[in-house]
């Protein structure tokens, strides 16, 4: 636990994520920002200057913290993890906690073996606009997982920059970062497939993409406020079946993939479309 009302932070590996978060701490005095380790002194001194705080240090110089982010890429932080438990740093009573969606807290166990607390905490959204994310953090959910004491530790420190947490179990993580794959990398796949098929049609991509975009939004829109079943709507809603078989022909002709993606979304709509009549009932 930090022992102190400010508890210091060492951040190793600040990249886009530890900027952003240092930064929102920074502003708001909730932390006491204190060594910053980068691959590079240029790297240090650039993530320095976005935060307006925080002193440049490298393993060897670094100081005790009550709180270290382990903030590398997602590789790099079993190794960095072990590299800083090699180190003489005292981490017992402290709390090592890292941002990925796809590792458990669990990689940090050679920092747990040094008697620190260990979480995983995973803001869900992406940090490719640092300053975009800066403005707009207030409201950012964050999947959290790990020692129940870090998770209580670090909660207040996340609502202080108005993030929320959902505490998920560390056999679920997997799972749970599935659900972000679907939901953001296949959704982006989803889009494309779509303008792949409407360019079979002779629609040129630009113009596809402005065709899209209002039925995109409306979509997507109306899932995330009603629901799946609310939102579904075409030709597997309405049981037209002649229409869908036509289709799943029309595009396995030209690429048997798209067909046989067609084929297996259509039966996982279906399924959607069930369970939507019969809560309809
Ligand atoms: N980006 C996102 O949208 C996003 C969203 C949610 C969660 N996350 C998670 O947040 C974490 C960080 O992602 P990011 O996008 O912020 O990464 P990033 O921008 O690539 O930054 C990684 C930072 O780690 C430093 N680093 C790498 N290896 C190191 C080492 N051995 N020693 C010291 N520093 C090292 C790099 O330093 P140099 O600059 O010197 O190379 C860089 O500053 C990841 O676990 C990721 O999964 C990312």
């Amino acid at each position: 636990m930090p022992s102190a009302m400010r508890p210091t932070l060492n951040i190793v590996g600040c990249g886009k994520v530890g900027r952003v978060l240092a930064r929102l701490w920074h502003a708001v005095g909730i932390v006491q920002l204190q060594d910053i380790v980068n691959r590079t002194p240029q790297s240090t001194a650039t993530a320095i200057a976005f935060i307006g705080g925080g002193t440049p240090a490298t393993l060897s110089t670094l100081r005790r913290a009550d709180l270290t982010l382990v903030g590398s890429g997602d590789d790099q932080i079993p190794s960095l993890a072990a590299a800083l438990a090699a180190t003489a740093v005292p981490f017992d009573g402290t709390i090592a906690f890292h941002c990925s969606g796809a590792l458990p807290a669990s990689v940090l166990a050679p920092l747990q073996q040094r008697s620190a607390a260990i979480a995983s905490v995973h803001p869900v959204r992406s940090f490719a606009l640092p300053e975009k994310v800066v403005a707009q953090f207030d409201g950012t959910w964050c999947g959290v997982e790990g020692d129940p004491s870090a998770i209580a530790a670090l909660e207040p420190l996340f609502a202080g920059i108005g993030a929320h947490f959902v505490t998920i179990a560390s056999e679920h993580k997997v799972l749970y970062h599935a659900g972000a794959v679907f939901a953001s990398n296949y959704l982006v796949t989803l889009l494309d497939t779509a303008v792949q098929v409407y360019g079979k049609a002779g629609i040129a991509p630009d113009v596809a993409l402005q065709m899209m975009s209002a039925l995109v939004r409306e979509t997507a829109d109306n899932v995330l406020q009603d629901g799946a079943e609310k939102a579904l709507t075409g030709p597997i809603a309405r049981s037209d079946a002649g229409t869908v078989i036509r289709q799943y022909h029309a595009i396995k002709e030209s690429d048997a993939l798209q067909g046989d993606l067609y084929r297996r979304l259509g039966r996982l709509t279906h399924r959607l479309a069930k369970r939507a009549r019969g809560n309809r009932r």
